[in-house]
């Protein structure tokens, strides 16, 4: 198979995908040819043998030993097929080559982290060259979540207290979506990503810019820009709405309701609930957020801080 789309997948653009499509449209179409045969064959025998209005009963044939044997060989050697060329393929799909670009990918409630070989990061955006092989090294840090991208047809299960480990290598430069395939809660379904699969020098550029961004904007416009691709935007609204945590409209200047007492929402609220977002509960939500420690610089901090500032009632 080339990579030319199909109904059940987009055009194929890694180095395996030709590999998975083979075998996916070998089991089935297998399984339409004995889907028609078993169809023909029932609709074929009730008509023929039905019961007839004076004829009585068919004779009492008991077995026929050539087809029962051709009926148990024939699946079976299609099966042992499928077994070890299905074994071959996952093999290939889970022994990354020894000089793949290693990136290690954490997946939490509700969004996906990279971190590059040069120690930068990115969030819901893993950034990879074309043409070259990359090793995912994934962990979760709360329950299990699945890093799909259907473009590339990896799919592998992200645990917590372990590594699991797949590998791809990108045909095309362009943006591919990423998604989660293990149900995780509330925000599962906004669990998504993309992968930029740039060209070797666009990439190598990405890597030394640091990926910190927001030059030439204000502090308020880095920040609405970090709202979204920091992820804040999967569980905080901006108009008031109640999603999985508070709303940020209005809140800076305000005092809020904790579990236990109330607080100031002042400059180093914000930055303590960014930082260490269970130390202070707001009454009425679930201690569910994850720490952006080691995620956001400082830098990027203030200027979230200083969009939430801006968000008045
Ligand atoms: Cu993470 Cu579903």
């Amino acid at each position: 198979m080339d990579s030319t789309g199909t109904l059940f997948m987009p055009p194929g653009r890694s180095t395996i995908a030709g590999e998975v499509d083979t075998l996916f449209y070998f089991i089935f179409y297998t399984s339409v040819v004995f889907f028609a045969i078993v169809v023909f064959g029932i609709t074929f025998f009730s008509i023929r043998y039905r019961r007839q209005r004076k004829a009585g009963l068919t004779s009492g044939l008991a077995h026929n030993t050539k087809l029962e044997i051709l009926w148990s060989v024939i699946p079976t050697i299609l099966v042992v097929i499928v077994f070890f060329w299905g074994f071959k393929v996952f093999i290939k799909m889970h022994v990354p080559p020894k000089d793949a670009i290693e990136i290690k990918v954490t997946g939490q409630k509700w969004f996906w982290t990279f971190v590059y070989p040069n120690g930068s990061n990115s969030l819901n955006e893993l950034v990879v060259p074309v043409g070259k092989p990359v090793k995912l090294l994934m962990s979760s840090r709360d329950v299990i979540h699945s890093f799909f991208v259907p473009d590339f047809r990896i799919k592998m299960d992200v645990l917590p207290n372990r590594y699991t480990v797949t590998w791809f290598e990108a045909t095309d430069p362009g943006i591919y979506n990423l998604f989660c395939t293990e149900y995780c809660g509330k925000g599962h379904s906004e669990m998504l990503g993309k992968v930029k699969v740039l060209p070797e020098r666009e990439y190598q550029a990405w890597l030394e810019s640091g990926s910190g961004g927001g030059e030439g904007k204000t502090p308020e416009e880095f920040g609405a820009e970090l709202y979204v691709s920091k992820a804040c935007v999967t569980c905080h609204s901006v108009d008031g709405t109640l999603l999985v945590g508070p709303s940020f409209k209005g809140i800076f200047g305000h005092v809020t309701q904790l579990e236990d007492g109330e607080a100031m929402v002042d400059e180093n609220y914000l930055r303590e609930s960014i930082l260490n977002p269970q130390a202070k509960i707001v009454a009425g939500f679930e201690p569910v957020m994850p720490t952006y420690q080691g995620v956001l610089n400082d830098r990027q901090l203030d200027a979230l801080i200083a969009y939430i500032k801006s968000l008045k009632e």
